[in-house]
Formats: C-alpha cells, structure tokens, sequence
C-alpha cells in the first residue's frame, strides 16, 4: 500500500479518535457540571415520584418540592410515606399527596393510581422503585427464584411501563412533561450474577430512549437514568465517597441534568466509570462482574452463617 495513503489513514484515525475524545469531555463537562435547575414549573405543577419514601427518590422528591413542585409520593410503607410527606409540606410549603401501593402486586393498583392523579396537572414522572437481590447470586440458587422472577418484572419492568401508561396521556394533552425512568449501570452489559436484575433495567434503559424519540416532537422529555452505585439501602452501602454519592448528591445532580439527554449517568463520576465500561468487551466486563458478584456472595454467605451462630448462641444464654 502506499506510504502516503498509510499516513493519511493513520492521521485520521488519530484525528477522529482525539475529536471523539474532546467531544465526550465537552458533553460530560456541559451536562454534568454546567447545567442549572430546568424549570419544572413548566411542566406542569405536580411531580409523581415512585419509590420515594428513601434514598435516591425521596432525595429527589424534595429538591422537586423546594422547587416548587406538589409532589405525589407513592412508595408500599404508610408511616414512612407520612413522614415524608408531612416533612415536605413543613420545609417547603407545597402539597403533597401519598399512594400506598405494593408494586410487586398485580395490575390493579395502577387503576387505583389513575384514580388518585387523575385530576392532577403532573408535569414530571420520576419513575424511580426499583428491587434488586440481596446479593449477587446463580440464577437458579436465587433464594424463592419463582416470587423473584415475578417480582423483579413487575417491580422493575412493568412498574415503568404502566406509571408510563398512566401518566403520558395527560402530558400529551397539554403538550408538556418530563419522565425519568432510573435503569441501573448494570443495563450497560450483561452482569452474571445480578441476570434478572440487569435484564430488567436494561429494558428500562431501551424502552425509555425509544419512547423518547416518539413522544420528543409532541413536547414530552424521556430521559433513561442510569446510576453506578449510590449510598443507600438498596445498594447497601453506608459511607458516600467520589464514586459513590450520597442519594442527595446524585439526585442534585441527575435533575441538574434532568431532560437534556434521552440518557444520563446522573453524575460525572458515574460518566467517567460508564464512559470506560462502554470501552470494554462485553466479555471481560461479565468476566469480572461474574468474579466480583462471587466475591461479595461468599461474603454475604459468611455473615449470615456468622449471624447464624451468634443469634443461636443468644438464644441458648437467654434460656
Ligand atoms: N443505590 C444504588 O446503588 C443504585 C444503583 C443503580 C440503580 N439504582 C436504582 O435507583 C432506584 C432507587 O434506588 P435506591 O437505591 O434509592 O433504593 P432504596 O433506597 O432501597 O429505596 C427504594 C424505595 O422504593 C420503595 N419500594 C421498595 N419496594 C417497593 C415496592 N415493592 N412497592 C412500592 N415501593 C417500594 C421504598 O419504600 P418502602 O420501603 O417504604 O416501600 C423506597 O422508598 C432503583 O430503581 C434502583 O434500581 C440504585
């Protein structure tokens, strides 16, 4: 081949690499570090929030409520939705509503919740519930496997979908609104050990950047959310760090975000560790997730056979 054409090939790889490069840290630096509030007035005046009662969405529910927005809590636990809906209403003055629904239920409680906002002006939908194991584990010894496959789809798969169903008509109608459906980083690429977690969110992630593309031109934002870990119950991490912010950090920065991108990792250390992971072959991803997962399973294994021993020994000294 000729020398030139080599070179000019060899030149514009590098050029197109290095532009590639730049135009990523100018997206990542613009939408996770320069972008304000969007006004979610104007969206309409009521923000639904599922899975708010903790961590990330009851984070959520009060930066959206301090910004004016009444707020429509619905999460499974009645005393803890009143907590935070009374706290709301003290801290900011707005008003909130509250649904006590179980999302592992089947598909009456979404006629309950059409019921409940029907006459509600809701500009904003925070599709944020979501169920994960308790650890890591082979698909087939996952404790209860029939329960949890039915659990997982309908808490993370049609829980979406249907707050969807019910919500977007309204906004059609008026021609305004903003959804955020919260998929996980383990929709990325297939993660062993977390199968139906990870297939759950990766539906999460496709069907909301689809819908997002039809729904764009009649005014509706869609935007897949789709966080690393965050310090909270669900990932059972207790101290927040630079990769692992604590629910208030990520949801300050996910609604900073909120609507500029039919996908966001919410945060820009999560963008970095995305950015990376996408580099990755799908196999030498799942070959360490399958050896992390196996790591933190054993270790869960031991504290409960730990747990175990200690519990029976309380027992035996109190008889
Ligand atoms: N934390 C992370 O590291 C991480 C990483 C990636 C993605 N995510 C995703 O982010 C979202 C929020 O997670 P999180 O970590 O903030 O969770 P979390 O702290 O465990 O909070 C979960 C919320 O959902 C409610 N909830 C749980 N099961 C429910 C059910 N069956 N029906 C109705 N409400 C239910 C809980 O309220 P009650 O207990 O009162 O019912 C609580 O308000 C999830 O979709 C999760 O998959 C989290």
């Amino acid at each position: 081949m000729d020398c030139n054409l080599i070179a000019y090939l060899g030149f514009a790889s590098v050029s197109y690499i290095g532009l590639r490069l730049l135009y990523d840290v100018y997206s990542g630096v613009k939408l996770y570090f320069l972008s304000s509030y969007p006004d979610f007035g104007r969206y309409g005046k009521w923000s639904v929030i599922t899975g708010a009662t903790d961590g990330i969405g009851k984070a959520t529910a009060r930066i959206l409520a301090k910004r004016g927005q009444n707020i429509v809590l619905i999460s499974r636990n009645a005393s803890k939705l009143q907590t935070v809906a009374r706290d709301i209403q003290k801290d900011f003055n707005v008003e909130t509503k509250s649904i006590r629904v179980d999302f592992t239920q089947d598909e009456s409680i979404y006629e309950e919740i059409r019921e409940e906002i029907a006459d509600l002006d809701v500009g904003v939908l925070v599709n944020n519930m979501g169920i994960s194991y308790p650890f890591p584990e082979y698909f087939l010894k996952i404790e209860n496997l029939s329960t949890t496959i039915l659990n997982m789809i309908r808490g993370n798969i049609l829980s979406t979908v249907k707050m969807v169903e019910v919500v977007l008509p309204g906004m059609v109608e008026r021609k305004r609104g903003l959804i955020l459906n919260i998929s996980s980083a383990s929709a990325l690429k297939p993660t062993p050990m977390l199968t139906l977690y990870s297939a759950s969110k990766d539906f999460v992630n496709h069907f909301s950047q689809a819908i997002a593309y039809e729904y764009e031109p009649k005014g509706i934002k869609v935007q897949s959310v789709v966080p690393f870990y965050v310090a909270t119950k669900l990932s059972k991490i207790r101290q927040s760090s630079l990769l692992v912010p604590s629910p208030e950090t990520y949801a300050q920065s996910m609604l900073r975000g909120a609507g500029r991108s039919k996908f966001t990792y919410g945060y820009w250390a999560h963008g970095l560790e995305g950015w990376i992971i996408q580099r990755l072959p799908d196999w030498v991803y799942s070959y360490i997730m399958l050896q992390k997962g196996e790591a933190i399973r054993q270790k869960a294994y031991k504290k409960r056979q730990w747990q175990k021993e200690n519990n029976s020994g309380e027992v035996k000294k109190e008889q």
